[in-house]
């Protein structure tokens, strides 16, 4: 039987069926995490991991019997895929079953900070309402603004569909055409520039790659309209958490919704005491039916990679990859 490692504990049903096809070791549930696991499982040839877990050279090194990684996730910025590719390790990830969840999210989001929601919420916890005025917690209107989505791809899409039943005029950034969206859906392709100087929402749905590494920066903060609202519900470095920061204190923007941070678990800790954005614990994915799907698409990519064939669910690189 194959040796398979599971870092974390998931849904319940995923953990029997890979009880059922493998040895299974869970990592959280030995002494020492994730790193310690692999070191002393080096003949594992089955790794499930999750976003949160760097999978660097060095744990690729080391295990050399390793022929799969299954991230828990649509990202998988937290693998070293250069390494993986190298090695002949197989990667896998879970698209699709999570983009509704994500867009929801993403709209959610736009919902609160444009509404004020948590303010409101506050408001009401502590006792401060004291009747009806004119002029309490005043927000934005979605209707008739223009969402600027920053990266079109499946969970991008979603949010757009989304967004245009609110009433928006949607404009997209992508690096390369996409002449089918344009004429589907309407959604005009624009430079990064104009989008960012015209949106009065900024939605990121772009995965993490160093290259755009702070693509949100305090230059690009400055450009955007100073009552313009943006949402993060990709990847956290992808923005410069301190430059947004001090731009939502000094109200160069209306507010943020945020999901994903630079270096979680941490967040900035000025975010903490800004009542103008809305701070989430990277929920995007997180309804218990996409979890499961989740979950059981991890097991159907390692045992397809066990059993000598080839994953559905390969990531981008890996496709390329057989393609050439
Ligand atoms: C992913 O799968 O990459 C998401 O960030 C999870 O919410």
């Amino acid at each position: 039987m194959h040796k398979v490692i599971l870092a974390h504990r998931y849904h319940d049903e995923a953990v029997e069926r890979l009880r059922r096809e493998f040895r299974l070791v869970i990592a959280e549930e030995e002494e020492g995490g994730l790193s310690a696991c692999l070191r002393r499982h080096p003949d594992a040839e089955g790794l499930i991991s999750f976003l949160s877990d760097p999978i660097d050279a060095a744990a690729i090194g080391a295990m050399k019997k390793l022929k799969v990684i299954a991230n828990f996730a649509v990202g998988y910025n937290n693998i070293d895929v250069a390494r993986a590719l190298e090695r002949d390790v197989l990667v896998t990830h879970t698209p699709d079953v999570l983009t509704n969840a994500t867009a929801d999210l993403a709209v959610a989001l736009m919902l609160a900070v444009a509404r004020r929601l948590l303010e409101g919420d506050a408001l009401m916890r502590s006792g401060g309402f004291h009747g009806w005025q004119s002029g309490l917690l005043l927000g934005k209107e979605l209707n008739g603004s223009i969402l600027g989505i920053v990266g079109m791809g499946r969970i991008g899409l979603a949010t757009a569909q989304r967004a245009r039943a609110f009433g928006m005029k949607v404009v997209f950034y992508s690096r390369g055409p996409k002449p089918l969206i344009e004429k589907k859906y309407g959604f005009a392709r624009v430079t990064f520039l104009e989008l960012i100087r015209s949106a009065d929402v900024v939605s990121l749905h772009l995965p993490y790659s160093p290259g755009v590494h702070h693509l949100f920066s305090h230059d690009v903060f400055a450009l955007m309209k100073k009552d313009a609202i943006f949402i993060n519900t990709a990847r956290g470095p992808l923005m410069d958490e301190q430059a947004l920061a001090a731009a939502l204190e000094k109200n160069e923007l209306f507010g943020a919704g945020l999901d994903v941070y630079e270096n979680e678990p941490a967040v900035n800790e000025k975010l903490l005491g800004l009542a103008n954005v809305v701070l989430l614990p990277h929920l995007g994915s997180a309804t218990g039916s996409t979890r499961r799907q989740m979950a059981l698409m991890t097991v159907q990519s390692v045992c397809q990679a066990l059993a000598g064939g080839r994953p559905r669910h390969l990531i981008p690189e890996w496709k390329e990859k057989l393609r050439k």
